[in-house]
């Protein structure tokens, strides 16, 4: 079973991929994960990457359709989270599955308002160790800046600041948006509110994904 989480930035994607992972046992695909791994480790491909995801642009298609290409395991159920991004991610993702006799089997989409999105992402700390996110208001961690799972410490993302924010919202409506209609006309598309809380959505989400697609 392969999953697209299609959403605007700070739209909760990775928050219910995260717990859908460890509780339900989704592999998790996320490629703004890989791209920071990648800057953070110094590779070639952080490298190229690191100066697009500063200013909130997308990463050249030809790179992150070979980061998927190395990343899709052969079996069991999968979420790609961030990926596709642009209606030629979406078709390289087609062609790359059919040639493994699959399709990509349900699209859900994170449905939610700009203002959200910008309070939610201007709130995000993430952990620098073990990734798991947190949020000051909706869920702050129980001692100042230090991760409740692993004792990391956690930072805002760069990619976080207001005005990178903006651009990212502006990206995601010029770039990726049109993929809303590219998944509705194949009949995969699932919007779902993600104003909700994370319990609320986490639950909406396990029902959509009961059967097996
Ligand atoms: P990426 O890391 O994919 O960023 P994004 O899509 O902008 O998504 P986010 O991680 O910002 O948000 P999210 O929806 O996962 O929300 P989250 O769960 O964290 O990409 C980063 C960059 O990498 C891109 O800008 C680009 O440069 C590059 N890149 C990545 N993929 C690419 C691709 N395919 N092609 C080209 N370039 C690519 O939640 C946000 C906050 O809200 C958290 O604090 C969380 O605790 C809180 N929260 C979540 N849900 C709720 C809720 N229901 N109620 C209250 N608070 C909530």
């Amino acid at each position: 079973m392969i999953v697209v989480f299609l959403g605007p930035p700070g739209s909760g994607k990775g928050t219910q991929a995260k717990t859908l992972s460890k509780e339900l046992g989704f592999v998790h695909i996320s490629t703004g994960d890989m791209l920071r791994d990648a800057v953070a480790k110094g590779t070639e491909l952080g490298k190229m990457a690191k100066e697009y995801m500063g200013r909130g642009e997308l990463v050249p298609d030809q790179l992150i359709i070979a980061l998927i290409e190395e990343a899709m395991p052969e079996g069991g159920r999968v979420i790609l989270d961030g990926f596709p991004r642009t209606i030629a991610q979406a078709e390289a993702l087609e062609d790359m599955l059919k040639r493994h006799g699959k399709e990509v089997n349900k699209v859900l989409f994170f449905d939610a308002p700009e203002e959200l999105i910008v309070e939610r992402l201007s709130g995000r700390l993430t952990c620098s160790s073990c990734g798991a996110l947190y949020h000051r208001v909706y869920k702050p961690p129980k001692d100042d800046m230090v991760c409740d799972l692993c004792g990391g410490k956690l930072l805002q993302r760069e990619d976080d600041r207001e005005d990178v924010v903006r651009n990212r919202i502006r990206v995601y409506k010029e770039q990726t948006a049109s993929l809303v209609d590219f998944y509705r006309r194949k009949n995969k598309l699932i919007s779902l509110d993600a104003g909700k809380s994370v319990e609320e959505v986490y639950e909406e989400l396990k029902r959509l994904l009961k059967d097996g697609g």
